[in-house]
């Protein structure tokens, strides 16, 4: 049996587990330094689940080096904050990419939403209220680095996903902003961990047990590992081509790697479904409580 076919049938079984919970979930994806890879992840990661059937959005957060659109050759005619203040609804700023993958670019900053009068705010509910049912995952990617606004964000969704590579100063960066949200966050916040760029699996095995170790031994937090991708020329290639990897090489390593963590992925998030799903409403609604905090 290919990959591929193994991959439909896992998907088939586990839709129809999945048939009764829907409930778009917000995932964002992060890290402690920048450029480690979030974007990378973020698109091609988005692209493997859309590939097995999931409905998925991204929604780029990253105002400083915003850049989603850039990885598919794509620009954006306009933005979240046409929806704030110009009044236009959440599928005229659904722009689509590569393979119909579809992405909106935020264009505010998350802490603009306190400073909105009522109506704005109740029509920007409504329209995020579209998206609720219209999709099972919202990637949102985001900038690195600790700040209220990112950790805001963090407590504000269903789960995070840190990036990290195997550099010691990317570990320790990924530990303290999930030290920080620890910190500030008053439920026990869901990270799991992506390793990206290791040489080696036993590198990339290590870095996962270090943070793994340091969040169960001074946190108390269960850090899951849903995978590694390696180091992989094709991924330059394809930033350079503006065709995101899983596109351009299907079949280079770190698009295998995509695949085995959409994989891995999907059986995790089943289990934690159970806790209830707060969705791109409830992520924003509790982005204007903590703004207002
Ligand atoms: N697995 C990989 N193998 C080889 N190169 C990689 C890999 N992942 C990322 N890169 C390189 O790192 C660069 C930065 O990646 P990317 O833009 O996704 O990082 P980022 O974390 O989103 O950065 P920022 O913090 O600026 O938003 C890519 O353009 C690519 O050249
Ligand atoms: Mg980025």
């Amino acid at each position: 049996m290919d990959q591929a076919q193994s991959l439909r049938e896992y998907m088939h079984r586990f839709n129809v587990q999945q048939q009764e919970i829907h409930s778009s979930r917000v995932i964002t994806i992060t890290s402690g330094k920048g450029g480690v890879g979030k974007s990378n992840f973020t698109l091609n990661f988005a692209l493997g689940l859309k590939a097995v059937g999931k409905k998925v959005i991204v929604l780029d957060l990253d105002l400083s080096t915003a850049n989603i659109n850039i990885l598919m050759g794509n620009s954006p005619r306009s933005s979240l904050a046409d929806v704030l203040y110009k009044k236009k609804s959440i599928w005229g700023v659904l722009e689509k990419g590569t393979e119909g993958i579809e992405y909106i670019s935020g264009g505010i900053e998350i802490q603009d939403l306190v400073k909105l009068d009522q109506e704005t705010i109740s029509f920007f509910w409504a329209q995020i209220q579209e998206l609720q049912s219209y999709v099972d995952y919202i990637l949102l990617d985001t900038g690195a680095g600790i700040s209220k606004e990112l950790v805001d964000i963090i407590v504000a969704s269903d789960e995070t996903i840190m990036v990290t590579t195997p550099e010691p100063t990317a570990i320790a960066d990924s530990y303290a902003v999930m030290k920080t949200v620890f910190q500030v966050s008053k439920q026990a916040p869901i990270f799991r961990l992506v390793v990206n760029r290791s040489h080696t699996y036993r590198e990339a095995v290590e870095t996962s047990r270090a943070l793994k170790n340091a969040c169960s031994n001074f946190l108390n937090l269960k850090l899951k590992t849903i995978g590694f991708l390696m180091e992989d020329v094709h991924v330059r290639q394809s930033v350079k081509l503006q065709i995101p990897f899983i596109v351009s090489y299907p079949y280079c390593e770190a698009s295998k790697n995509i695949k085995q963590i959409v994989c891995s992925y999907l059986p995790d998030i089943d289990e934690t479904s159970s806790i209830a799903t707060k969705g791109i409403r409830g992520f924003f609604e509790k982005i204007l409580f903590l703004g207002k905090s």
